[in-house]
């Protein structure tokens, strides 16, 4: 049988998630938004491009949650993003009314299925999914990390004229201001970017990294990203749904991990089958370990204001 995925919130992230994975053949796609008709238009108009694809791939659009039953995988983009001069956090009220909606409607339609959280301010809607949901922590997963690191290893390549297959690297933390690139875990051809960059430049490129939300929406002015977090959010379904047990920073539900206690902050996972499958609890420095810190508080301080 074909993996179902449901995208739930059908705008730029939502709509371009359902191209990724299409284009992947990851599974049939339900898309589905409070906007009559938006849902059908894209996933009507997705579906016809399968056969130029060559991907089997069925893609509905709908308002309906009956149509999502029993989806392996729900990703969550509903919610409004932020525009210039808005910080992630300014979401945060909006944000959670619109995930008490659509949790419990996801959950009572695909009670097995694994949940990814994408809206934003991140890390207080991932709790507060997890809470609402009532599902086990390695089944709600929040997605940062992966987007995070892709910008640092886009900016690293760039700066050193290499292949971005060659680079990797870690960001951990909260998804906002104060994340917390590793640049001793970040390397290209297996070579940590501290041998082969001025602690200037990469003190550039993870201020860059930290602000890499920002530099878009002051772009785009009326939305933030969406190419890359979709991307993001494709690489850890197709995790999941390959059982490929790949190790990816995302928002997890800490119980004890860095010392961190009924937390979302992001760690390196291991995502397979199960959803995350193992937190990786790396050796950090006293100076990463208290940024790590810091950012966990500042979650903590959104998700006290949403009580979850
Ligand atoms: N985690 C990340 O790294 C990351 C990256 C990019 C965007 N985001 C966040 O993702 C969210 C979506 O961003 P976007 O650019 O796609 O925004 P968008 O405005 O293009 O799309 C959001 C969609 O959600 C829909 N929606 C609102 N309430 C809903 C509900 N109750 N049920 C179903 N659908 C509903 C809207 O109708 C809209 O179509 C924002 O909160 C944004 O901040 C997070």
């Amino acid at each position: 049988m074909r993996k179902k995925i449901t995208i739930v919130g059908s705008g730029n992230v939502g709509a371009t998630t359902a191209h990724w994975m299409a284009s992947k053949e990851l599974g049939d796609v339900v898309l589905i938004d409070i906007i009559p008709g938006v849902p059908q238009g894209k996933g009507l108009d997705l579906l016809e491009a399968m056969p130029i694809e060559k991907r089997d791939c069925f893609v509905l659009g709908t308002e309906d949650y009956k149509d999502t039953a029993n989806s392996d995988i729900v990703v969550i983009t509903a919610g409004i993003p932020r525009k210039p001069g808005m910080s992630r956090d300014d979401l945060l009220n909006t944000n959670y009314k619109i995930m008490q909606d659509v949790v419990g409607k996801v959950v009572t339609n695909s009670p097995n299925c694994i949940l990814i959280i994408v809206s934003n301010p991140l890390d207080a809607m991932a709790q507060a999914a997890y809470k609402i949901s009532g599902f086990s922590r390695n089944r709600v997963i929040g997605m940062a990390g992966v987007l995070d690191s892709a910008r640092f290893r886009a900016f690293i390549a760039m700066e050193l004229g290499v292949s971005v297959e060659n680079v990797t690297a870690f960001v951990l933390g909260g998804h906002g201001d104060t994340m917390v690139p590793l640049p001793r875990y970040s390397t290209v051809a297996g070579v940590p970017i501290t041998e082969l960059m001025e602690k200037s430049t990469i003190e550039r490129l993870v201020q860059r990294t930290r602000d890499g939300g920002a530099e878009i929406v002051k772009y785009l002015k009326t939305g933030s990203a969406y190419y890359a977090p979709s991307a993001a959010v494709t690489e850890m379904t197709e995790a999941i749904l390959k059982d490929k047990k790949k190790i990816l920073p995302c928002a997890a539900y800490l119980e004890g991990e860095y010392g961190i206690h009924g937390l979302f902050v992001g760690v390196p996972c291991k995502l397979g089958a199960r959803g995350i499958e193992d937190v990786w609890e790396i050796r950090l420095t006293d100076e990463e370990m208290a940024a790590l810190k810091k950012s966990a508080d500042s979650v903590k301080e959104l998700v006290a204001v949403v009580g979850v």
